[in-house]
């Protein structure tokens, strides 16, 4: 069977603020989805949250783009809308930045990540196992370092001095500034990385789109990476970036892959997506509260059975007592860098404060300026 597992999440509104979605709202994404495993549309669905973004992970065989499953989630997530709006919720449908787009939602507001693969669980595969992340108050390029240390570094991933990886990864890297569509280049890991981390040191413009094994030809990641302000034109809240990798035999272990996270590195987003953050892994259903509004992100494990269906329950891989020291480095990582304010590297560069309000006092200034006249007085005349 061709199998398709799609993520599709968005930001449809959020108590107290930017923090989480209401229960209410979760119900009526997961009865949308349960109904479509009822009528045979999806094999199997999960609906999670992570800080205010709502996620659908899906295993289904009509394949990426499919019309049917994107309308789905975007139904699914207008239904969810109107129960924010009528409760009163902070940026009810604030990720839909479309009004009723036709088939496929990629390019509408909410992030899709998508990958398929002949699922017989025999030969190179007599086990299917991945892991969602979901990432909320930061952008795509945030899983560009711990994608290419787990993909591409040794150090990270020892695995890949193995036989089944040791011909290396391609990155399938996005050009996430080129509004024309989606431009892309492919660079093959270890040959070419150098020039990956030449693209993906910059998280803002570039992201890691899939990386796929040079071995088997099989995709193992998939990230939504597109950005939001690209689509609006203007800021409508973070990317807050989602991410399907798959694990284990052919792949890199889920130890291998979650290892890099354990640096807390710094990434744009946090209050108004304008700040240098560092990312804080987090258990699942975590709402966005703490001292400031910290990049964080969550990672579910699933292992499907023949039929397409997720096994009984699922692992959550930062909700483990080893975690709680990066939280405490993230944490600390976060104090140091707000203690500088709003100076240098605390924030983001001007050309990417994403609130516009920011651009707007910048610009407004920016009239104001004069030339200095500092020519002498016989030759001013
Ligand atoms: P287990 O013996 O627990 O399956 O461990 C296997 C392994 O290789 C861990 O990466
Ligand atoms: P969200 O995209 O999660 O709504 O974040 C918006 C924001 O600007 C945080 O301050
Ligand atoms: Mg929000
Ligand atoms: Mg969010
Ligand atoms: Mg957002
Ligand atoms: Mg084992």
């Amino acid at each position: 069977m061709r199998l398709t597992l799609s993520v599709i999440k968005a930001d449809i509104g959020s108590i107290g603020g930017h923090t989480k979605p209401s229960t209410r709202m979760i119900a009526t994404v997961e009865g949308a989805v349960a109904k479509a495993i009822c009528n045979g549309l999806l094999i199997d669905g999960f609906v999670c949250h992570t800080g205010d973004d709502i996620a659908i992970i899906m295993t289904h065989t009509r394949g990426e783009g499919s019309t049917e499953v994107h309308q789905l989630a975007w139904n699914a997530f207008l239904a969810a809308t109107s129960v924010a709006k009528l409760s009163g919720l902070y940026g009810a449908g604030q990720d839909l930045l479309a009004d009723a787009p036709s088939g496929n939602i990629r390019g509408a507001g909410p992030g899709v990540a998508e990958l398929s693969f002949d699922h017989s669980l025999s030969g190179a595969r007599p086990a299917e196992s991945f892991m969602v992340f979901a990432a909320d108050k930061c952008g795509p390029g945030a899983y560009n370092l711990p994608l290419y240390l787990a993909f591409a570094d040794p150090m990270y991933c020892a695995g890949l001095m193995l036989p089944p990886m040791i011909k290396g990864f391609r990155f399938h890297v996005i050009d996430m500034d080129n509004t024309a569509g989606d431009s892309l280049i492919e660079l093959d890991a270890p040959a070419d990385s150098y020039h990956i981390a030449a693209l993906l040191r910059d998280n803002e413009r570039f992201g890691i789109d899939r990386i796929v094994s040079r071995t088997h030809g099989e995709v193992v990641v998939a990230v939504s990476a597109q950005r939001l302000h690209a689509i609006a034109g203007k800021y409508t809240g973070k990317d807050d970036p989602v991410a399907i990798v798959r694990n284990q035999g052919i792949f890199p272990a889920p130890e291998e892959i979650i290892s890099p996270f354990a640096k807390a590195h710094f990434v744009g987003g946090d209050a108004r997506g304008s700040h240098v953050m560092p990312l804080m892994p987090v258990p699942l259903n975590t709402p966005v509260t703490g001292i400031y509004c910290l990049p964080i992100v969550s990672c579910v494990g699933f292992s499907i059975d023949r039929e397409g269906r997720f096994a009984e329950s699922y692992t959550d891989f930062f909700d483990n007592p080893a975690w709680d020291e990066v939280r405490r480095r993230a944490q600390r990582k976060a104090i140091e860098m707000r203690s500088q304010g709003w100076s240098g590297a605390a924030m983001l560069p001007y050309s990417e404060l994403e609130y516009g309000g920011f651009r707007d006092t910048v610009s407004g200034l920016l009239k104001r300026f004069r030339l200095r006249d500092d020519r002498k007085p016989e030759a001013a005349e």
